[in-house]
């Protein structure tokens, strides 16, 4: 086995750990951010309140294969993602495939005698593997020799993500305590130790400030050389060469289809892949969030930001020299749902005796947080506004600045890196390799009931305001103050792979399945199997549900269809579904049901089968359909036809692409 020989940084984490007196590492397994957050927040705890050095570690940046050489007296902790079909994340899939592999190799034994470790997962019940990730690499660990400090955590995404991480760690820091010998009772709660170090610049060039980069910079005449590898950790600034509105009746919702130009990159993706985009915050919730602190007169005043602790994963978390504007709009995630531990760690600065209770309150009363944090979606800005609401004198007023007195490296360390969004790209790699298209509808709703507040999902509304910039009917970004990103009309990307592919033989027929924007990927779906066809391939039969709301208003790529499944021909066909046209709701799966003998037909002449779109209520009702279809078609027993589905399932013949 040849290792890479490392110039840049050290990988040997175990050599790490020694250099810097660490007892204690995190690593992450992150997709969107959480879990890189938890792993800071658990290693901050550890080293602030057990006076436990530790460190955290990007799991994709270290040579897992010294996990046998960590010493007995030192502590691994895995705090890991389990993304899509129980598939690791991004960062973790080398990590993965030595752990899952049959005899993995370590740097001096295939064991892991010395191990003490503990898991975290993070997953979504709405999905058929959860935590399956944390849960495989869990047993793996312990099959390998390895010690279970603690048990196991398991995060629902779906449901309760951040309560149950804060009920696990009821249980795992005493046993944390009792492994590492630490006195629980000494734990401190003493003043709180920065993190990092935030200092506004007089004098500085002002070409030097990063207005909104994201990862490393990179130099444009090497966009189109080898060398420059775009991921998640250097996304490409793509032009948007088209964009309208898919929706034939607009009113306040909007489906986008957007054309990302990848032709000035080396990016390359595959019909089924999905693309990431990096949003940029609304100006209205980047002016609240100053309001609150009062930073509005100096929201483009230069200032650094840096790790304190020199030992810390990343000495500065996002490009610095920048501004709090640049800071809040591109770099912080400040319209996500304030955390609860967030609100805890700003009780204390809280300027009124009134703001800290109202603070305190939300923070430690589950229900109080559920209905008005959680729930009602309200942002760290908004949660403060509320609590402000109420000063000592009982009076309801929102003045600027009220919480001034909150230090700023505290909200840096607390709110979390805006992260990128994922689609699934809308295009065939076949027919059109250097451009990509998303289909994506404007999210925005009215989380409590009775009041007007409406909360619009930040990249959706981003790119509309990219696509209208001038269209004052929805009045979401107030576009005073610098409008770079915007007039280039660029949006930060990168590509990751999926597994959901066409079948490798264009004969094999396809059923998919996905109503609204989970037609996305079929588009691109259908765009390959007509350009096979044209390319003289024989194509098999390729049968498509669609659904929407009403065939003259929502109908996306309504003029395309048409055409393709004409050329497709014989056997091939788009089959819709429109819930609003009459008294009684029709959806995919009824117009499935209609057509339930000849799907089954298909499927005995091994079809494929693809849903895309609500994991929660549609992608189970389809599954159930397909269920009952193996009972009435193929006369098996209930047990028989979950069986049959699952084995369709191994066998990579029915995919899903679905979130929630
Ligand atoms: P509805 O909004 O009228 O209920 C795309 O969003 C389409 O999917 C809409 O027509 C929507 O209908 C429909 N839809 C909603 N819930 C669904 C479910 N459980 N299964 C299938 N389609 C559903």
């Amino acid at each position: 086995q040849s290792k890479a020989v490392s110039t840049g940084p050290e990988r040997n984490f175990v050599k790490l750990m020694k250099q810097q007196n660490r007892q204690v590492i995190f690593f992450y397994g992150s997709q969107t951010g959480t879990a890189e957050d938890y792993a800071s927040r658990l290693a901050k705890e550890c080293s602030q309140k057990y006076g436990v050095s530790a460190m955290t570690a990007d799991i994709e940046l270290y040579d897992m294969t010294y996990l046998d050489a960590v010493p007995s007296d030192n502590l691994v902790v895995f705090v890991m993602a389990t993304y899509g079909e129980g598939e690791p994340t991004d960062n973790s899939v080398e990590f993965w495939e030595l752990l899952t592999g049959e005899e993995p190799e370590f740097s001096e034994s295939t064991t892991l005698e010395n191990l003490r470790y503990i898991v975290f997962g993070l997953g979504n019940k709405t999905y058929e593997h959860y935590n399956a990730v944390a849960r495989v690499l869990d047993t793996r660990l312990s099959e390998l020799g390895g010690k279970r400090i603690a048990e196991r955590g398991e995060g629902d995404d779906d449901a309760s993500l951040e309560e149950d991480f804060l009920a696990w760690q009821e249980d795992m820091w005493p046993a944390f305590c009792d492994a590492l010998g630490v006195d629980e009772s000494n734990a401190q709660s003493g003043p709180r130790q920065a993190m990092f170090g935030v200092q506004e610049l007089d004098a500085v060039d002002r070409a030097s400030v990063f207005l909104g980069e994201l990862g490393e910079w990179t130099n444009p005449e090497q966009l189109l050389q080898q060398t420059v590898v775009h991921d998640a950790k250097h996304p490409y600034q793509a032009p948007i060469s088209l964009s309208h509105d898919l929706f034939q009746q607009s009113t306040d919702r909007h489906c986008l289809h957007l054309e990302i130009d990848l032709s000035k990159s080396n990016l390359t993706y595959h019909t089924g892949d999905h693309i990431a985009i990096w949003p940029t915050n609304n100006e209205v919730e980047v002016e609240r969030f100053a309001s609150v602190l009062g930073l509005s007169e100096k929201l483009d005043t230069p200032i650094m930001v840096e790790a304190l602790d020199s030992a810390a994963s990343k000495k500065h978390p996002f490009p610095v020299p920048t501004t709090y504007r640049a800071l809040f709009r591109h770099y912080l995630d400040i319209c996500a749902p304030a955390s609860r531990q967030t609100l805890m760690s700003l009780v204390e600065y809280a300027p009124t005796e009134a703001s800290k209770e109202a603070l305190r309150q939300l923070a430690t009363d589950k229900d109080a947080y559920r209905a008005k944090v959680g729930e009602a979606m309200r942002n760290l800005a908004e949660v403060l506004e509320l609590c402000q609401g109420h000063d000592d004198e009982g009076t309801t007023n929102v003045a600027p600045g009220f919480f001034s007195t909150v230090p700023f490296d505290l909200i840096v360390e607390s709110v979390s890196r805006l992260q990128p969004r994922y689609y699934s790209i809308s295009s065939s790699s076949l027919t059109s390799s250097k451009s990509v298209s998303v289909t994506a509808v404007t999210l925005s709703y009215q989380p409590t009931k009775g009041e007007e507040r409406t909360v619009y999902g930040v990249n959706t509304n981003y790119l509309w305001r990219i696509h209208a910039p001038e269209d004052d009917a929805v009045p979401l970004y107030d576009l005073n103050g610098p409008r770079n990103t915007l007039k280039n009309k660029k949006v930060p990307v990168h590509i990751r792979r999926s597994q959901f592919k066409l079948p490798r033989n264009t004969k094999s027929p396809i059923i998919m399945v996905g109503p609204g924007t989970g037609v996305a990927p079929f588009r691109g779906f259908v765009h390959e199997r007509v350009h096979q066809k044209q390319h003289g391939k024989e194509v098999g039969p390729t049968v498509l549900f669609y659904g929407c709301r009403h065939s003259e208003q929502d109908f996306l790529y309504k003029e395309e269809w048409p055409q393709l499944f004409e050329i497709l021909g014989e056997g091939s066909e788009m089959i819709t579904a429109f819930s609003r046209e009459t008294d009684k709701k029709v959806y995919v799966q009824h117009r499935l049901k209609e057509h339930g003998e000849r799907m089954w037909d298909l499927l005995q002449k091994n079809a494929s089968l693809y849903i895309c779109g609500d994991a929660k209520n549609m992608a189970r009702d389809v599954q159930q359909t397909f269920i009952e279809f193996a009972q009435t078609y193929g006369g098996k027993t209930e047990q028989e036809a979950h069986d049959y589905i699952k084995n369709l399932r191994n066998s990579g013949r029915y995919q899903e692409d679905v979130w929630s």
